[in-house]
């Protein structure tokens, strides 16, 4: 950790004098992006390219393809849910590995913005609703990162909790809700794991656009003493003079001569005096320091290599550490040498679900779908589909999807000039294509006028096969030299770049073939014509492949479970529904999933459902299934996860990080009003909005079973009175609290810690999460773990600043924010 804090604590002399080197226009040029995912190299400051990637799911790298893979690590609020920092840091430390692997310095990542209410978009990327926790996951992500020489970007600061007009919309959040809620992980990063970069949103808050935000130097930089990096988010930064003003520091992407309101203008504006050249010295002085810490300066000793990782091995602990068994009527674990045969039913169980949409996309190596990881697991599987659960045909693949040449499953991408010179052409192993930094190899998005995308359709079997193009602008589809559909599509008026990129307008013609039939297909595309070619070029090739109606699946599925030992029911959303850019409109299961799950319920009692989606989905047939399994989107090792988990080799370690909603009764809008979102409902997010309203959730927070039992013996609090002012107490409250493993296995326990205060003069949440801490007990092992309670779960935001209301508050320890045996006073002043 030394070696690389280094440049904070004493480069600041040679890190100014590397600044004073350099003219104003070269200062200038380096405030605003390369490229999308790189800052210039400045030679005479000794400064390298530094890249760029997104996270948080894995690191991208610089392009957008299948070609590039990454490690895809479980969703952010499967991290969360496992409640355990030290796995977390490791997982870290397993994408730090994966940043110096792919030539990237620092991760656009962690998201910390809060589960304000589940129909944000962007739920499945957040860690929690609760601050602590999020604060908690957030610094053990970030000093995972960091400690390995990889920098963290802690984002999106800050209320950019839901995307409904996310570059637009003017948050309103007061101030005592802010700081107790949704400034809390940003500050305790800052403060505890030094984050090296912070990332401005696009929303404004209260009146100011966050790139513009006093309080980006009010709080960052005055109040918290942070001496990172702020940057914009991609198109963030809107004004030359505003945006220099306030502590921003680079605009991205770049470069100035097609993004971001700085470059020529912000140099003429230091010229004419409008903006103080100190200021952008600093600006500079930031982006060196971030630079230093990993290892693109020279002179600076580089970080220290990352550590190997097993990927496989922790991604699968992970997962599996993540599931939250939320009820078992005594099914689970399966005991695998009784079992006989499972049938295997749903949409998300033959294609994996490993991630969420949007820029938080990663290209795994590979994944391992539910039904893949059973049958790995030597299981006698049965497996039926059951019903649709995409709302959009997917992109073509394998077996359908063969490249011209027949070598593999893919396509090949010719490149052409407004001369219509070919310029170049990529062998691709998937149907879906991005571009983002120009044409990679072949050039500048202005330089391609035209592309061709080439493969050949092979029909496993007879039937209607619905050939289809998703993306903006004008396209051609050829079949076998016959052309089946010459259309422009065109964007939806307001649509976000996030919506563009996840669910473009799609176009699907019917084609009747033959079993064994191969047919040449060619996809011809004029890439000016899309209004988003100077920032990317999207498209993707779809194939529907024949199925059976709704009913005929459902009822096939049902036949299936009937003949079984037991049921397995994978159910979820998939990334098209999840994603960056748009927020949901309904909680609901796409499709007939509810249907599928009830009645294979009623053919088998022996039903268990998994839930393979990022955020929570209504379940209104919980009741009435035996097991319930909530899986999140569990990265490229889901489904051997799932096996472990399912036959019990591995608890279900996680706890709920949000909590579960049975309706959508109370919960917060994401849907502005006059460009204004008010969160209104003001500290009354997720369990304390439960609290208030006196209203029962599906699953409560912090609710998980694992597949032993505990009782929760005795607690205790170790000094009292506790006087916060002295230091010898300013630590915070130490509680110990004794729990028993009372059943017959060896398990895991999440033992959570709540505050409240009765009689309080201030309004306050009924509860909140003061602490956690998990322990390991062996059959009858008694264990007591201490949980530090920080002086800042005791205090208020007031008129004064922090607060703290002298008196007694009551300290409730239990396994979830619904089951509270065990209750302590300590009274501090
Ligand atoms: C997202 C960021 C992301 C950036 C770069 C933006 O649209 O909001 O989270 O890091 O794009 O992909």
């Amino acid at each position: 950790m030394d070696g690389v804090m280094t440049p904070l604590t004493d480069g600041g002399a040679d890190l100014r004098s590397r600044v004073a080197r350099l003219s104003l226009e070269q200062k200038v040029r380096l405030l605003t992006g390369a490229d999308s995912w790189a800052l210039y190299p400045e030679p005479d400051a000794g400064l390298r390219r530094v890249v760029l990637s997104d996270g948080p799911a894995g690191v991208r790298g610089e392009t957008w393809d299948e070609r590039d893979t990454s490690a895809n690590v479980p969703s952010a609020t499967a991290l969360a849910a496992t409640w355990d920092c030290e796995r977390v840091e490791a997982i870290g430390r397993l994408l730090a590995h994966e940043a110096r692997r792919k030539g990237v310095d620092v991760l656009l990542a962690p998201t910390v913005n809060l589960h304000r209410t589940p129909f944000g978009g962007r739920h499945f990327e957040c860690f929690s609703e609760d601050p602590m926790l999020t604060a908690r996951i957030g610094v053990a992500y970030v000093r995972g990162l960091q400690t390995s020489g990889v920098g963290a970007t802690v984002k999106h600061f800050i209320g950019n909790d839901s995307e409904t007009e996310r570059m637009t919309v003017d948050v309103r959040i007061d101030e005592r809700t802010l700081r107790e809620l949704y400034l809390v992980p940003f500050e305790a990063i800052v403060r505890e794991a030094g984050a090296w970069s912070v990332m401005a949103s696009y929303n404004g808050v209260n009146g100011a656009t966050m790139t513009e935000s006093p309080l980006l130097r009010d709080i960052l930089h005055d109040e918290w003493g942070y001496d990172g990096l702020v940057m914009s988010d991609w198109t963030a930064a809107r004004s030359t003079e505003p945006a220099a003003r306030a502590a921003l520091d680079l605009a991205m992407p770049g470069p100035a001569s097609r993004f971001g309101p700085w470059g020529d203008a912000l140099a003429e504006a230091v010229q004419d005096g409008r903006v103080d050249e100190a200021l952008i010295d600093d600006k500079v002085l930031r982006i060196l320091r971030l630079a230093a810490r990993v290892g693109a300066l020279t002179e600076v000793p580089a970080p220290p290599a990352p550590a190997a990782v097993d990927i496989p091995g922790e991604l699968r602990a992970a997962a599996a550490g993540s599931f939250v068994l939320a009820r078992n009527n005594d099914l689970l674990p399966l005991s695998r040498s009784s079992l006989g045969r499972m049938a295997v039913i749903g949409p998300n169980a033959e294609v994996a679900r490993t991630l969420g949409g949007g820029s938080a996309t990663v290209f795994p190596p590979y994944t391992v779908s539910p039904l893949e990881g059973l049958r790995a697991a030597g299981l006698d599987v049965a497996f039926a589909p059951g019903t649709l659960g995409h709302l959009r045909t997917s992109a073509a693949r394998a077996p359908w999807l063969v490249r011209p040449d027949g070598s593999g499953s893919g396509a090949e991408v010719r490149f052409f000039s407004s001369s219509g010179e070919l310029v170049g052409s990529e062998q691709r192993d998937g149907a879906v294509f991005r571009w983002m930094n120009g044409f990679d190899s072949v050039g500048a998005p202005e330089e391609i006028a035209r592309l061709e995308i080439s493969c050949v359709i092979r029909a496993t079997e007879a039937g209607v096969y619905q050939f289809g193009v998703s993306g903006l602008g004008q396209f051609r589809l050829l079949a076998d030299g016959a052309e089946v559909l010459d259309e422009t599509l065109a964007v939806r008026e307001g649509a976000d770049p996030g919506e563009i990129l996840m669910v473009p307008p799609q176009r699907l013609v019917p084609v009747e073939l033959a079993a064994g039939q191969a047919v040449t297909v060619r996809l011809e595309h004029d890439v000016q014509s899309s209004p988003m070619a100077g920032f990317g070029t999207f498209l993707q090739l779809s194939l529907e492949v024949p199925h059976g109606t709704d009913d005929e699946e459902i009822a096939a599925a049902v036949e299936v479970a009937a003949r079984s030992d037991v049921a397995v029911v994978v159910v979820g959303t998939t990334a098209e529904v999840e994603s960056e850019g748009f927020d949901r409109t309904s909680l609901a299961l796409p499709g007939r999933q509810d249907e599928l799950v009830r009645r294979v319920a009623a053919a088998n009692p022996r039903t268990v459902v998994v839930v393979n989606s990022g955020a929570p989905v209504l379940l209104p047939w919980a009741d009435d299934v035996a097991a319930v399994l909530l899986t999140w989107f569990g990265g490229q090792e889901f489904g051997d996860a799932l096996a472990d988990v399912l036959l019990g080799y591995t608890e279900p370690g996680g706890r709920l990080p949000t909590t579960w909603p049975a309706s959508t009764e109370g919960l917060p809008s994401t849907q502005p009003a006059d460009g204004v979102l008010s969160y209104s409902e003001g500290l009354f997010i997720g369990y304390r909005g439960y609290d208030r309203d006196g209203r029962a959730p599906l699953f409560p927070f912090g609710h998980g079973r694992g597949y032993t039992t505990w009782s929760y013996d005795a607690i205790t609090v170790d000094c009292a009175p506790v006087d916060l002012a002295d230091p010898a107490d300013a630590q915070g409250v130490a509680v110990c609290i004794e729990v028993r493993n009372t059943g017959p296995r060896p398990g895991r326990e999440v033992v959570q810690l709540y505050a409240s205060r009765p009689d309080s003069a201030v309004e306050r949440p009924a509860k909140w999460l003061a602490g956690f801490a998990a322990v390991d007990a062996d059959p009858g092992e008694t264990v007591n773990v201490r949980i530090l309670v920080p002086e800042r779960a005791f205090q208020h935001w007031s008129d004064r600043g922090w607060t703290l209301e002298a008196g007694t508050f009551a300290l409730s320890a239990g396994s979830s924010s619904a089951s509270l045996p065990l209750t302590a006073s300590v009274t501090v002043k």
